[in-house]
């Protein structure tokens, strides 16, 4: 039984005489790695060798084991330091590279990006509201409730104002859940008359095909003398002209605000069944009605007027309301909001 362990002995001293040379051969890490299994892995030469352990006599074991050990440390040793040695050589290659030269002109023509639709679409509101005399108000996003619900008429107690409707933040603070806080910031602190318009962002618990948290509204306001439902019903017939274009029809269907007396809900002309010869045929968007709402709008309640230092015996006035998104799915025919916050750019690049 002696024999075996010559024959260990031999593919010992076989692999020993081998195994820096086939790692020097290896040119890569992969290369190196491979090399390494061939040699420690689980089917590798050295469990090969491992295997005879069986026939070697009792008295001969340890040292033929420690024989195999002492190679299977060589090895890992040796695997180390080339596997160093390459990583050197690969960064020693990159620091010799010729440098990247950053003065190199691009290559053009770059693809350019654009407005965002929801961005497009604001402004284009926004250019027919300041073609027809309206100024821009801005205002914060966060807000104590007086100016979002109270001074516009609601209850303390509305629904609106529920923790499941509206994010509060804290102190009392509040996301706002509309752009109709400008009309309280503005009244507040500009004497009549005015006439402005408040962008932005509002936020609402909401969340389905046509509602998002987060979404943009906004808000039109006008404070002067007799102001009647005929101004408003004007504006309103021309801003639907130049939004959606020449001839959209507009009519107005009483509904109810807690900041407007009368309060009106807005249809326009439904574009997706509009026929050559301007008549609505009817579809699946507007219910087979020919009509779809955009928007809420009235006279300024008195309410209004007084929470803001206002006398209502003297001024008058009419506010409106819009979802950008919402007018932006009607004009453009796009069937979920979420297509408008996802930003995959095969939708955005449509715009
Ligand atoms: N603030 C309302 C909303 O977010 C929209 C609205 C309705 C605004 C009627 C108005 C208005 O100014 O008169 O649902």
């Amino acid at each position: 039984m002696a024999d075996s362990a010559d024959s260990i002995e031999r593919s010992l001293a076989t692999l020993r005489a081998t195994f820096r040379s086939r790692f020097e051969g290896a040119a890569t890490e992969q290369a190196l790695r491979d090399e390494n299994a061939k040699l420690l892995g689980p089917k590798g030469e050295l469990k090969g060798i491992l295997k005879q352990m069986g026939s070697v006599p009792a008295d001969q074991r340890k040292a033929v084991g420690e024989g195999v050990n002492a190679l299977k440390q060589e090895v890992e040793t040796a695997f180390e330091a080339r596997l160093q040695a390459l990583a050197r050589a690969a960064r020693d290659a990159e620091l010799d590279a010729p440098p990247f030269d950053l003065t190199l002109p691009a290559r053009l023509p770059a693809p350019l990006g654009h407005a965002h639709p929801i961005s497009k679409v604001r402004d284009e509101i926004v250019d027919v509201l300041v073609s027809l005399g309206f100024a821009v108000h801005d205002g914060p996003e966060v807000e104590v409730p007086a100016n979002n619900f109270e001074k516009l008429g609601f209850p303390p107690d509305h629904p609106a104002t529920d923790m499941q409707d509206t994010f509060w933040a804290n102190q009392g603070h509040l996301l706002r859940t509309h752009t109709s806080n400008i009309q309280i910031r503005a009244m507040t602190t500009h004497p009549p008359p005015m006439a402005f318009i408040a962008p932005g962002v509002v936020y609402r618990r909401d969340d389905d095909a046509t509602h998002s948290p987060m979404f943009h509204q906004i808000e039109c306001f006008l404070v002067d003398r007799n102001v009647t439902m005929a101004n408003l019903r004007g504006v309103l017939s021309e801003f639907a002209e130049r939004f959606f274009g020449a001839g959209t029809p507009v009519r107005l269907r009483p509904s109810y605000f807690p900041f407007v007396e009368p309060g009106a809900e807005v249809d326009v002309g439904c574009p997706f069944c509009k026929q050559p010869d301007g008549t609505r045929a009817g579809c699946s968007v507007c219910k087979r009605t020919g009509w779809i709402e955009i928007l809420g709008c009235g006279l300024i309640h008195p309410v209004v007027f007084e929470s803001c230092g206002i006398d209502p015996e003297q001024w008058t006035g009419f506010a409106f309301g819009m979802g950008v998104e919402r007018v932006g799915m009607i004009k453009y025919g796009i069937p979920d909001v979420r297509l408008l916050f996802e930003n995959d750019p095969r939708f955005l690049a449509q715009f």
